[in-house]
């Protein structure tokens, strides 16, 4: 059996649902740059243990359970420009360049920052953007304007990777930036909700302008 079980193009997203380890290898050439975040193996740790008790995250506890090692080694052999949110749980190189999230609207159970590691040699950075809204179909949805800060350390990548895309925030980000992505998530339904939200980035009158919603002071609330 095809390790990749479903495959989506939209505009010049490559939608792939399966494990990365598998579907990397057949990707074959022509790959810039990655941008990715995967699972931090938290598990019922994240936030405290208080998310664990929330239905809608009840899956969240079987994808984060485990941070596999293969995976970063899968992604570093590729040796292009790379950014990896939460590095700081795998083993990696010394990195110059490590790219520091500011969580402005942090709680005490939650983490203040994350941090993306590099191969960059540059200066480290940090980039100050509230935490994101539960959305997109995915509990650990990255913010829009962070992902799309990342890209801005690779003007020249075309085709950008992203193993664990969870709901597409990268491949939106990279079509907004006019930026091929290809990509692959193993869970059926944030792959679904993450074709939708790509659709649906590509179906706005002015992708590079237009927001992706307006914002949700109920749910901001809640952070
Ligand atoms: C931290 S989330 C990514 C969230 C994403 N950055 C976003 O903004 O929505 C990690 C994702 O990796 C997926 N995943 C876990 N193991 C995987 C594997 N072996 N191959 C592909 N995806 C995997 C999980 O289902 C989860 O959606």
């Amino acid at each position: 059996m095809s390790p990749i079980r479903r495959e989506e193009i939209i505009g010049d997203c490559r939608l792939i649902l399966g494990d990365c380890l598998e579907v990397l290898p057949l990707l074959g050439g022509g790959i810039d740059a990655v941008v990715t975040d995967p699972p931090y193996g938290l598990g019922k740790r994240m936030q405290g243990g208080t998310w664990g008790a929330k239905d809608e995250f009840s899956g969240f506890l079987q994808w984060d359970l485990e941070a596999r090692q293969e995976w970063i080694d899968a992604i570093l052999g590729l040796k292009v420009p790379t950014i990896i949110w939460g590095a700081n749980y795998f083993d990696v190189p010394p990195a110059r360049c490590w790219l520091l999230w500011n969580k402005i609207n942090s709680v005490p159970t939650m983490a203040d920052a994350e941090m993306a590691w590099t191969n960059f040699d540059k200066p480290a950075k940090r980039f100050d953007a509230p935490v994101g809204r539960v959305d997109f179909g995915h509990p650990t949805s990255k913010p829009l304007p962070l992902i799309q800060w990342c890209l801005s350390f690779v003007p020249s990548a075309r085709l950008v990777l992203d193993p664990f895309f969870g709901s597409g925030t990268t491949a939106v980000a990279c079509a907004k930036a006019g930026k091929a992505f290809v990509g692959t998530e193993i869970n059926e339904t944030y792959f679904d909700a993450a074709c939708e939200r790509i659709r649906k980035a590509y179906d706005q009158p002015d992708m590079f302008i237009t927001p992706e919603r307006p914002p949700d002071p109920k749910q901001e609330a809640l952070l």
